[in-house]
């Protein structure tokens, strides 16, 4: 039978892990959800008096101010949260892989592994673990591996697979209302079982229908599921099941054919991800007289987009990088730290960081960037003064009413 989750600890306090279980917590009350973490600052981040929590997620720290001290705990003594945890989920970091085999596309596995030999090493009971992070399929083969080669007698490790679908930005809203949630096992009666154990927990707020279990595997296609051993009507029925992509256009088939869908999708998406960065810093030094050498920007936004304090791999990156290949100054002779340091500076308003400059480029779509007062920044640039849209935020006919010159990304000069 099913155990009933009492205690839940999750390892990894940070953009998945933090918010996924704050919310489990908050609407689970009868649960203790303790959250570790190796790194002490993060974990005094969550825990700091002021709510000055680690990361920025519109309505968490509400979620925070309601359960911490109640049933939500912080902490980086990971071996005890996992010890006394019926349930355990595993939510570190799983970044690109930067060199080796798979550099540039592989998840780097290592702290998953980690993470999973430590839970072999000190549990003392049975525990549901429960793949949260974003990996490839058959990470769940590789915890069971390590899990069941090094674990005590008489131990069991349930896996589950209960992969991720919040959004940066809109992760609190998400993990209450969620399209799905998908949770996935081994078709053993122990398996399901502990599938129900986990399904349970989110019954606390989520609708049953919208609870999909039973999925051996996710995120495949048929060649993928055949190989795998999931089923690909299944897949396509979860994955439909988010908004943002339907259920339509999900039946399995020998392959596309016809001259343009393949064409589309090969050379759309991640090259013309690529080029769409690359093309945009070209508009801006193409516009500001094909050099930026000794001239100022100012790059509005850092996150990879708004409401998110999280930096990785995003846009504003490779622009700046682009920039300073450019000589955005004087270039600097010694290391490339030396150089963006001289190249660069950060400052905490936008208006500041207009003053005096030669060109805006908004990089990342925050509300606030809608609301500065254009006129006042205006008068403090050198002319002509130009600003770059790239989110398509601005009100580019009044911008150009107080004389700016604007190009917004996706339309032509005028509109
Ligand atoms: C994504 C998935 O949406 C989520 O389901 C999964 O669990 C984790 O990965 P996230 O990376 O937080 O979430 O953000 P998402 O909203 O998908 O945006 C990714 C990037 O695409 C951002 O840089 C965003 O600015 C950009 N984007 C998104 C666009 O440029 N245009 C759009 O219309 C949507
Ligand atoms: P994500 O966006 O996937 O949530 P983050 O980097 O924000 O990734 O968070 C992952 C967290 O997991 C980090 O704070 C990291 O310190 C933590 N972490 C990584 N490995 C372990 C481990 N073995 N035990 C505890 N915490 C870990």
């Amino acid at each position: 039978a099913p155990v009933k989750v009492s205690k839940i600890c999750c390892i990894g306090a940070g953009y998945v892990g933090g918010p996924t279980c704050a919310v489990i917590a908050l609407k689970c009350p009868h649960i203790t959800v303790t959250i570790v973490d190796l790194n002490q600052a993060r974990i005094d981040a969550w825990n700091s008096p002021d709510f000055n929590v680690p990361i920025y997620e519109p309505g968490l720290v509400d979620v925070i101010r309601q359960a911490r001290g109640r049933n939500l705990f912080f902490s980086t003594d990971v071996d005890k949260a996992v010890r006394e945890a019926d349930l355990i989920f595993v939510s570190v970091n799983t970044p690109t892989k930067k060199s080796g085999v798979g550099a540039g596309f592989g998840a780097d596995l290592h702290y998953v592994e980690s993470a999973t030999r430590r839970i072999a090493a000190v549990a003392t009971s049975n525990k549901i673990v429960v793949e949260k992070s974003t990996v490839p399929c058959r990470t769940a083969e590789s915890m069971r591996t390590i899990l069941e080669a090094n674990s005590k007698p008489g131990i069991r490790f349930d896996i589950l697979s209960n992969p991720e679908f919040l959004a940066e930005g809109t992760a609190i809203s998400d993990l209450f209302a969620p399209d799905r949630v998908l949770i996935g096992s081994l078709q053993t009666s122990e398996g399901k079982d502990a599938c129900k154990a986990l399904a349970d927990v989110y019954a606390n707020w989520v609708p049953k229908e919208r609870i999909l279990t039973r999925i051996s595997s996710v995120n495949a296609l048929s060649a993928i599921c055949e190989a795998t051993g999931a089923n690909i009507d299944e897949v396509a029925h979860a994955v439909g099941f988010d908004s943002r992509i339907g259920p339509k256009f999900l039946r399995a088939s020998v392959g596309f054919g016809g001259s343009c869908f393949q064409k589309d999708i090969l050379n759309l998406v991640v090259e013309m991800n690529e080029y769409q960065k690359s093309r945009f810093s070209k508009t801006v030094v193409d516009t500001l007289f094909n050099t930026i050498t000794g001239k100022h920007i100012a790059v509005l936004g850092f996150a990879f987009k708004a409401d998110t304090g999280d930096t990785r791999e995003s846009a504003a990156i490779s622009i700046i990088r682009d920039f300073l290949s450019e000589h955005l100054q004087e270039a600097c002779p010694n290391t490339p730290l030396e150089s963006i340091k001289k190249s660069v500076t950060i400052v905490h308003s936008a208006l500041e960081a207009c003053k005096q400059k030669e060109a805006i480029v908004i990089a990342t779509e925050w509300k606030e960037f809608q609301s500065i007062d254009w006129e006042l920044v205006y008068g403090q640039m050198a002319k002509p003064a130009f600003v770059f849209d790239g989110r398509m935020i601005l009100d580019a006919e009044k911008l150009r009413k107080i004389g700016f010159t604007v190009k917004v990304i996706g339309r032509g000069d005028r509109v």
